[in-house]
């Protein structure tokens, strides 16, 4: 059995990066949408007992990205795929992974089984919110990491008194993972979400002051978690500058301009989400997610252990 690869369109470049890496062309195909809105699409090539990769991140607005990966691995089956594995550097809904009140839905959960009905077998997905979203899913889960990436870019930067920092509860395991990367202690942000874009961080644990902290998270949406976290270390006695790093850059909104506002903020992450545009008025530096996801690719093609790969030390 042959391997194929077929993009959406939300991370065209990557798409065609991680097929370089592979030595392999993207399936053609095209894909628009009809006046009203659906999704128009046609495999302009055979995928016939083929082991396919459909790359899609759903990056904002999350149900359009979600819904031409539906459509893609639909097509794939429908046209023989023997195969499919969805290759999803950024997957929404991975937040909603728990219900915090009565009456809500679980939002992951039910990405996992409309996933599943439309014929994934398999996911591949970067810095998951939380890895115990691997439950919601009914198939397998490789759950790549691109911490060791960001670390490497990080290491040049990082200064000898910094001190990582967890910008709420949920990140801690992150930030320890980027400690040990780093040899660098851990600090938390006690943060308390009161809206999708506002939260409130309470206090600091841990000694921040004199030292330079770098903020990790997995993700950064509005901005305002980070916006929060920077405020909360400064008036703790946090020293400029201030490294803010997040595997993938959501930048939803006026993010950028918030996190610019911080002044001496540099930012770093990862290319899960293809930005529209460099955010302006930060230094930004970003590792890319190709290799790893070329070779988790090949790897699981060729029924090969990708344990060492997915990068979870
Ligand atoms: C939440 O638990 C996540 O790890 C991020 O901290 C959060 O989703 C970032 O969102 P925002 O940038 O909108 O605060």
């Amino acid at each position: 059995m042959n391997f194929s690869i077929v993009s959406g369109t939300t991370n065209e470049p990557l798409a065609a990066e991680i097929a370089r890496h592979l030595g392999h062309s993207l399936v053609p195909r095209t894909l628009r949408r009809f006046p009203d809105g659906e999704i128009d699409l046609h495999l302009d090539q055979s995928v016939r007992g083929q082991d396919v990769y459909v790359i899609q991140s759903t990056s904002p607005p999350v149900d359009e990205p979600l819904a031409e990966l539906l459509f893609i691995v639909d097509a794939c089956r429908l046209a023989g795929a023997e195969r499919v594995t969805a290759v999803v550097p950024y997957l929404g809904y991975a937040r909603q992974d728990r219900r915090s009140r009565a009456r809500e839905p679980l939002g992951a959960r039910l990405v996992g089984k409309v996933l599943a009905s439309a014929g994934v077998d398999r996911l591949v997905a970067i810095d998951l919110h939380s890895a115990a979203i691997e439950g919601c899913f009914a198939f397998p889960v490789e759950h790549m990491t691109a911490v060791p990436a960001l670390a490497k870019l990080l290491r040049p930067m990082a200064a000898r008194n910094g001190v990582i920092v967890s910008p709420d509860l949920g990140a801690v395991k992150l930030a320890e993972r980027y400690a040990r990367e780093l040899e660098l202690p851990v600090a938390v942000v006690h943060k308390q979400r009161l809206s999708g874009s506002e939260v409130r961080a309470i206090g600091v644990i841990g000694d921040v002051a004199g030292r330079e902290p770098i903020v990790v998270d997995d993700m950064i949406s509005t901005g305002a978690t980070i916006e929060a976290a920077v405020g909360a270390l400064r008036a703790a006695g946090a020293r400029l500058p201030t490294i803010v790093v997040a595997t993938h850059l959501l930048l939803v909104g006026d993010a950028a301009a918030r996190i610019a506002a911080l002044s001496s903020c540099r930012l770093v992450g990862s290319d899960t989400v293809l930005l529209a545009e460099p955010p302006a008025g930060i230094e930004t530096s970003r590792a890319s997610v190709a290799w790893l996801l070329s070779q988790a690719i090949y790897s699981l093609h060729c029924d090969r252990t990708i344990t060492e790969l997915a990068g979870h030390a």
